[in-house]
């Protein structure tokens, strides 16, 4: 796609930004290294990915199926980004919203088998332009999961848009349509990323001190 934006890199070495140049709730301070990207910095990122979006799908009814949990900040910010580029649109279509739960991750490992624990009735996808909104693609086994279970509803077309990639041995090649930024192989929370449901609560993505993953590790169960 000729307009489609670069996603952007964070290098491996990035430093991140000291805690207390940012606000941080009292409860998590002690959990966190840095903060890795600011909300502000999200934000920005997301009215441009909006853009994007558009760009390729809009002109035909938009179906956008958020990723439960971790995609679900990232899907209410994109989805108001593009419900304000078609308000100041002369072609808008109609973009409406479903619902996907998915889980993989233990502690801060992918566990290799996905679970789609319920949600969307993947019916009502025949026909239409299938934005599946994703948090983060880091071996790429949940798209790989879900990709072909959405397309056996016969969908127009379908995009993916995920706010991180990481860069990591562990990926099976899969890139995103549409992607926020490339972050190097650390594991981050804030801004609905979580540690066993910890740290949502967080408006910027951050990274985790060695001791907050005992602090809240949860007993390794077989998935
Ligand atoms: P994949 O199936 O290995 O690509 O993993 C994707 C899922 O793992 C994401 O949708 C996240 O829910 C979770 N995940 C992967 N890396 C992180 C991380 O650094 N922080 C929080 N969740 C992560
Ligand atoms: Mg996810």
């Amino acid at each position: 796609m000729a307009n489609r934006s670069p996603s952007i890199r964070i290098g491996d070495d990035a430093p991140g930004y000291d805690l207390d140049c940012f606000s941080i709730p009292k409860n998590y301070a002690q959990d966190l290294e840095k903060v890795f990207i600011p909300h502000g910095l999200i934000m920005d990122r997301i009215e441009r990915l909006a853009r994007d979006v558009l760009q390729d799908m809009g002109g035909q009814h938009i179906v956008a199926l958020c990723v439960l949990k971790g995609a679900y900040k990232f899907f209410s910010d994109l989805l108001n980004a593009m419900e304000t580029l078609n308000r100041n649109s002369d072609q808008a279509s109609p973009i409406t919203v479903d619902f996907i739960r998915v889980s993989s991750y233990c502690n801060d490992q992918s566990t290799g088998s996905v679970r789609v624990l319920g949600g969307a009735d993947l019916s009502s996808l025949a026909g239409k332009n299938v934005l599946i909104v994703e948090d983060i693609v880091d071996t790429g086994r949940t798209m790989q999961a879900l990709l072909p279970l959405v397309e056996q509803h016969g969908p127009r077309m379908v995009r993916v848009a995920s706010l991180l990639v990481k860069r990591t041995p562990r990926s099976l090649g899969y890139t995103p349509d549409f992607s926020g930024f490339e972050i190097p192989d650390r594991y981050v929370v804030g801004y609905a990323f979580d540690y066993n449901d910890y740290f949502r609560d967080l408006s910027h993505v951050c990274t985790l001190r060695e001791t907050a993953k005992d602090k809240y590790a949860l007993a390794v169960q077989k998935l």
